[in-house]
């Protein structure tokens, strides 16, 4: 460079600290590079030009050119259990994941009052840095113990739980195969490991067998994904034949509990109570913490090495901050109520199956659901859900449509999540306008 120039980049660059105009304006930059600034479209440079914000558009604006109202982002004025305030009004409610109805309830409540008044309300920073709660701790290995297996770190969030352990643990040489429904979480961490992914038919133990059969040397470590309970249809896979595919073609099996947690087994232990397998024949168990456990926040239970690991290396851990002591005594509390009372899993099942019978003895369609806390009608347009969702809404029932893209065009629902503190009335009614709904 020389001198010249040297001088005039320092004065510029002083000048642009000062405030000043100086000659690097747009106006008057080369005629080429303006060409090159000129072709850059407005999509790369505009918010409200973004495809996904343009394409999230359509479906808005043909509902609102069909007068329907949206029935995203409602405003709960109190605890959304088996009822809610939404508007002032008192609605028959399934769209809260408030399965074991422990959102709200007084010891859950008080545990959390307690914490804050002993912890305050953050943990402040990473763990690792600025130290634990011993509630956080006590959390783990309740959770651990659950499982049966040697340990468990809870994160701040369930989705980022799934996003870091699989966007961490694995990698470029690696296969991870999961089941076709299986939570955007999952994708999102398959999509940062950068390993290569397949996925299986629902529930379908003879493809998965067989994928794993054609490919599984290709890779160094390959990893199964499927979750407890599905999160969108209500059914569960087989785990004592997963366990044994896993076994066979040497990969890990992870289950993400989400949903099952509370709600499958005779005590809510999930999915491995419900077949009478060891928690130990799983690799990896996720879970979170804002359904059953009435919180927010995520965990991994497994053996030392993995929970260690992830403590010691998974970003999302490393460098964020800790559980809030409030979440993580409330989380606990849930979980001491839950082992204490079975008998709130038992009517949750009770109801589960009360509606799934009750709609499939009217033939409507409730796809794969086996009564357990999920049932979807599956209605089969994204704009029929939003206008049957009001329909119930205007009828005194919350229930949320499932569109496009959360599930296929074709899959668009109306998902009722149950309570165990729904009542048999909640359910009859909510039957009763069903159907006198459909047959209008
Ligand atoms: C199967 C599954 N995994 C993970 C998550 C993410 O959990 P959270 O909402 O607690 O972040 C969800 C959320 O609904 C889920 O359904």
């Amino acid at each position: 460079m020389s001198k010249d120039l040297v001088q005039k980049t320092k004065n510029q660059l002083i000048d642009r600290i000062l405030g000043k105009k100086t000659g690097t304006s747009s106006k008057e930059l080369p005629p080429e590079r303006k060409s090159v600034l000129a072709a850059i479209p407005e999509a790369y440079t505009r918010f409200d030009r973004l495809p996904g914000y343009e394409q999230m558009l359509v479906p808005k604006a043909a509902a609102d050119r069909l007068g329907l109202d949206n029935p995203f982002f409602k405003v709960h004025e109190a605890v959304a259990g088996a009822t809610s305030r939404i508007d002032g009004a008192e609605y028959v409610n399934f769209s809260s994941y408030n399965y074991l109805g422990l959102a709200g309830h007084p010891d859950v409540n008080g545990a959390a009052k307690a914490a804050i008044d002993r912890y305050g309300t953050s943990a402040s920073a990473s763990r690792l840095v600025a130290g634990e709660r011993p509630i956080q701790r006590e959390l783990e290995h309740e959770l651990a113990q659950l499982y049966g297996v040697e340990d468990c770190v809870a994160f701040v969030s369930g989705h980022a739980t799934n996003v870091n352990t699989i966007g961490y643990l694995f990698g470029p040489k690696d296969l991870i195969i999961h089941d076709s429904l299986i939570h955007n979480s999952v994708l999102q961490g398959i999509q940062l490991s950068g390993a290569a992914r397949r996925s299986f038919a629902h529930n379908d133990m003879v493809v998965l067998d067989q994928i794993l059969t054609d490919i599984r040397p290709q890779f160094e470590r390959v990893l199964i994904v499927v979750e407890g309970l599905y999160s969108m249809d209500g059914d569960i896979p087989d785990l004592p034949t997963l366990i044994e595919i896993k076994r066979r073609h040497k990969a890990f099996l992870m289950v993400d509990e989400a949903h099952a947690l509370g709600v499958l087994g005779k005590t809510g232990k999930g999915i491995h109570e419900h077949f009478g397998v060891q928690g130990k024949d799983v690799d990896i168990w996720m879970g979170t913490l804002s359904k059953t456990l009435a919180s927010c926040g995520g965990y991994i239970a497994g053996e030392r090495a993995l929970v260690e690991h992830l403590k010691y290396a998974a970003p999302g851990f490393v460098y964020s901050v800790g559980l809030s002591p409030v979440l993580a005594a409330a989380s606990l509390e849930a979980l001491y109520v839950m082992q204490r009372e079975p008998e709130r899993v038992t009517s949750l099942r009770t109801r589960g199956q009360q509606l799934l019978a009750k709609l499939k003895e009217q033939g409507i369609n409730t796809g794969f659901a086996e009564g357990y806390a999920i049932v979807p009608i599956i209605v089969g347009s994204s704009i029929k859900s939003v206008r049957f969702s009001n329909q119930l809404f205007a009828k005194g029932i919350n229930v949320q449509p499932i569109v496009y893209p959360a599930v296929e065009e074709k899959a668009a629902r109306l998902r009722f999540f149950l309570s165990t503190s729904h009542s048999e009335q909640n359910i009859e009614f909510a039957c009763q306008t069903i159907m006198t709904l459909m047959r209008n």
